[in-house]
Formats: structure tokens, sequence, C-alpha cells
């Protein structure tokens, strides 16, 4: 098994030392544009093996495509992270020509990738790579509500003082601050409604919270997070080279599931072997149904973007 990551800044780098540490393949190819930085954290990371005991070996790679050829796996996290202050969206212009630029090439060198995509604004980055290298749907996914759902059940944890491993909860709809949808109706503590234990206040906030998780954190550290971002595309990767089919909120291509069409969004899907496998298509109330048509249509406009570029 080989696994590509494009894009060596703090998210990528995470991510594939979240993948060698696991041992998630043999081989694994980090790569930047800017000279130097691939080569020298894939060494850096190596000189962990010993240390952590792992036995996957990092190559880096300044921009040269021919190293990745035959990856199995592509993760990208090209483009510029936000700044505080600044909104994903903000980074359309310069990231969709970093991403499909990426996606040409990988394609080159690994046709039968299944491609996860990490950079943002993710929901229209995640739909150029479909639109533009026109793959079966089901090799392109978009990693946001992986990310997402992490956090709102950190965020349920600290309220319900318990391990966030006992939670189950999706945030589904857009990647966006003000896009994306904590299902706190359906989040569980161990199959017992977490609503059972929380005031309509500790519920509102904990909803919030979530949603500007990410700008929280890129206040306090002044750039995007990246220990979460890594280690959510390190399981979508995980959940593919082991066929785990475990159930995450991916953006993926929607055809009229959850009622929209032509739109790559956060729903409930299995990863395996062979990208994002089935969308779990449960009834969404009549509020969160229209949170969802609100998201779609914020998500669609800056799709629209896309054309005039
Ligand atoms: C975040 C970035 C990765 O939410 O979108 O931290």
């Amino acid at each position: 098994m080989k696994v590509t990551v494009v894009g060596a800044g703090a998210v990528g780098a995470t991510c594939a030392d979240n993948i060698a540490r696991k041992e998630l393949c043999q081989e694994l190819v980090l790569l930047d544009i800017k000279e130097g930085i691939a080569e020298g954290k894939a060494q850096d990371m190596m000189q962990t093996a010993t240390l952590l005991g792992f036995d996957t070996k990092i190559t880096g790679s300044t921009n040269d495509y021919a190293k990745t050829a035959g990856s199995d796996v592509v993760v990208i996290t090209s483009g510029l992270p936000r700044k505080p202050g600044m909104t994903r969206e903000e980074l359309i212009g310069v990231n969709a020509g970093i991403v499909k630029g990426v996606c040409e090439n990988i394609l080159k060198h690994s046709p039968h990738a299944i491609i996860i995509v990490i950079s943002n604004p993710m929901d229209t980055m995640t739909y150029l790579a479909l639109q533009s290298t026109g793959l079966p749907k089901h090799r392109i996914i978009g990693m946001g509500g992986t990310l997402d759902s992490s956090r709102f059940k950190y965020q349920l944890s600290q309220h319900l003082g318990c391990s966030p491993s006992d939670l189950n909860a999706v945030v589904v709809g857009g990647h966006g601050d003000t896009t994306m949808i904590p299902l706190i109706r359906l989040a569980t503590w161990n199959s017992t409604p977490v609503t059972n234990f929380l005031s309509a206040e500790q519920q509102e906030k904990i909803v919030k919270d979530t949603m500007v998780g990410g700008a929280t954190l890129t206040a306090l550290i002044g750039t995007s997070a990246w220990y979460a971002p890594g280690a959510a595309g390190a399981a979508l990767v995980e959940s593919i080279l082991r066929d785990e089919k475990k159930l995450f909120t991916c953006c993926v291509a929607l055809d009229g599931e959850y009622g929209q069409k032509d739109i790559c969004l956060g729903v409930p899907v299995t990863i395996g072997k062979n990208g994002w496998e089935k969308i779990v298509d449960f009834k969404l109330n009549e509020a969160e149904q229209a949170a969802f048509n609100k998201s779609a249509d914020a998500v669609r406009s800056m799709n629209d973007v896309l054309k005039t570029l």
C-alpha cells in the first residue's frame, strides 16, 4: 500500500505522522511545492521510526509527482491556511488553482487513487476535485465533517464530564462557521440521548462552540489548527486501507440524498476500500432539513464562484 500526502504544512505533516505511526501503508510520500520542506519533514519523521517503532518508509519530494506513482490514497492539504479573522471561504481564489493542479498531477501518476480533500474551503474544493477530474464520485472524499464531529464530541464531553469515546455525535452540512449543523438531537452518550443531561442553554453553547471550533483555534494559535485536522485525514486513510467501513461524516457528491443534487456536502457515509461506499440517508426533522438546505445554498453559491475564476 502507498499513500501520498500533498502539502507538507502543519496539517499535511501531522496527517503523515499519524499514518506512519499507525503503519497504515508500506510507502508514504510527502510532497510540497516549497523547496526542501517535504524532504526535511520526511527525514525528521523517519528519525522517529526507531523511537516510536514503526516501519512505514516516508519519502519527501519537492513537487516531483513521479515519486507519488502508484498511490492508493492521496490526501490533499495544499493551499493557504486561514489567518485569524478570515473565513475558510476567503481562500477560494488561490486554493482552487492549487487543488485543480494537484489533482491533475496526481492522476497522471496514480490513475486509481482515492482522493481525500482537506484544503479549504473544503466543500467547494471537494466539488472542484470531482468536477475537474471527472473521477467516479466514490473516489473523492472531503474530510470536513469528520473533524467537525470530533470537535462536537469534544465540546459535549466537556459539558458531560465524560469520555469523548463514549459519545456518538455527528455534524452534517458544510464545513463553514455558519454552514455546519451539529445534530445535538441525535447525539448519544452510550445510547442515551445527551439532551437528557443538558439544559437548553448548554445545548445551544455546545452547538455554537462546535460551529466556530476552527475559528476559535485560529484566533488562539494565529493560524489554522492541525492536530485534529491531520488526525481526521489519517482516520479516513485507515478506514480505506483496512476496509473498515466505518461511518464518518464526509463531504461527498449528493444525488438526491438529503434532498440535494449537484453538490458535495457533509453527510454520514461508510468509508472502505472503494472510497466512500454508502450514504446513510436518515430522516432529519423539519428544522434540521431547513438548516441543511440553507447550508447547501451557501455552499452552492460558493461553488458558483469557481465558474468566475
Ligand atoms: C479547521 C480547518 C482545517 O477547521 O478547516 O481547523
